[in-house]
């Protein structure tokens, strides 16, 4: 009954579109009630998002991740899972970054579970060879993208079998780490959306329905937008309150299965007090 209680209350923080600062977002939540979060942090690569400049001193980029990442920690439930998806760096300016941002997050004491390669089927498109048909300076174009996978405390995370919506198909399918998905083709005015297809995976495999999945460094919203189709509760946050917008939209367009009626967000974009 208590639980019950503590969880309703818990439950009034989700189902929103949030805009503001990760970390102090972060920071107001209640402690153990994030199922799963998946992001794509901005990559530092002085990409133009709206309001936000992505083009920080390196070490000074990655004590601020860490920070978030400490964070979230606390908001995630025992087993609660958080998907980091990091891309390659530049081809002539090649940082390890994945190898960086995951020896953090287990200094912070998180359980590495895995890390799948996304293959994003770019090669038909490629230009930078490098020298050509020459040893002499041969690029390899990075063509894949990292999905990093943690835990919290524990492997397992504990659920409702009623509440398990991958089929056997899926599960096979998904558990192979290499995953071949084209990238998202329409932007909707972001510069780096996920395609629905990696979410979907990622939301089915690693939690169950009525589960909460949060993204905060969330852009247009795709992470809460499948979240919601797949009647899991969400949180969006983001510092543009223009992409902000644009994720609501998207979210309040994704119907939820008949079954798990997950709220539409609210026009406010300000957490509760
Ligand atoms: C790589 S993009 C995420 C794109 C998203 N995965 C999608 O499907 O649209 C990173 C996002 O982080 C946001 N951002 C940058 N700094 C932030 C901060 N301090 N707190 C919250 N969001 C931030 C940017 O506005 C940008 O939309």
């Amino acid at each position: 009954m208590g639980q019950a209680r503590s969880r309703s209350a818990s439950l009034r923080y989700f189902d929103r579109v949030v805009h503001g600062d990760a970390r102090s977002v972060l920071d107001r939540l209640p402690a153990d009630s994030v199922h799963l979060a998946i992001t794509s942090p901005p990559y530092n690569l002085k990409v133009p998002y709206r309001g936000y400049g992505d083009d920080r001193a390196p070490d000074e980029y990655l004590r601020w991740l860490k920070e978030v990442w400490q964070t979230l920690h606390r908001v995630l439930v025992p087993g609660g899972r958080f998907v980091l998806n990091v891309a390659p760096t530049s081809i002539k300016d090649f940082r390890p970054i994945h190898h960086d941002l995951s020896r953090d997050l287990r200094d912070l004491g998180y359980i590495m579970r895995t890390e799948i390669i996304w293959y994003k089927q770019t090669m038909g498109r490629r230009t930078a060879w490098g020298s050509w048909r020459s040893p002499s300076n041969p690029h390899i174009v990075p063509s894949w993208e990292y999905v990093l996978v943690f835990s919290k405390g524990q492997w397992k995370l504990s659920g409702d079998p009623a509440a398990v919506d991958i089929t056997a198909r899926e599960f096979e399918t998904f558990s192979d780490g290499f995953w071949a998905i084209p990238p998202e083709r329409r932007r909707d005015g972001h510069p780096a959306p996920f395609p629905e297809a990696l979410i979907e995976r990622l939301v089915k495999f690693y939690s169950y329905r009525g589960n909460v999945v949060l993204d905060m460094f969330a852009g247009t919203g795709t992470v809460a937008a499948v979240a919601r189709r797949l009647g899991r509760h969400y949180l969006n946050i983001d510092s543009s309150r223009e992409y902000c917008r644009l994720a609501a939209d998207r979210i309040r367009g994704a119907t939820p299965p008949p079954d798990a009626p997950i709220p539409a967000p609210p026009r406010s974009f300000a957490l509760p007090a």
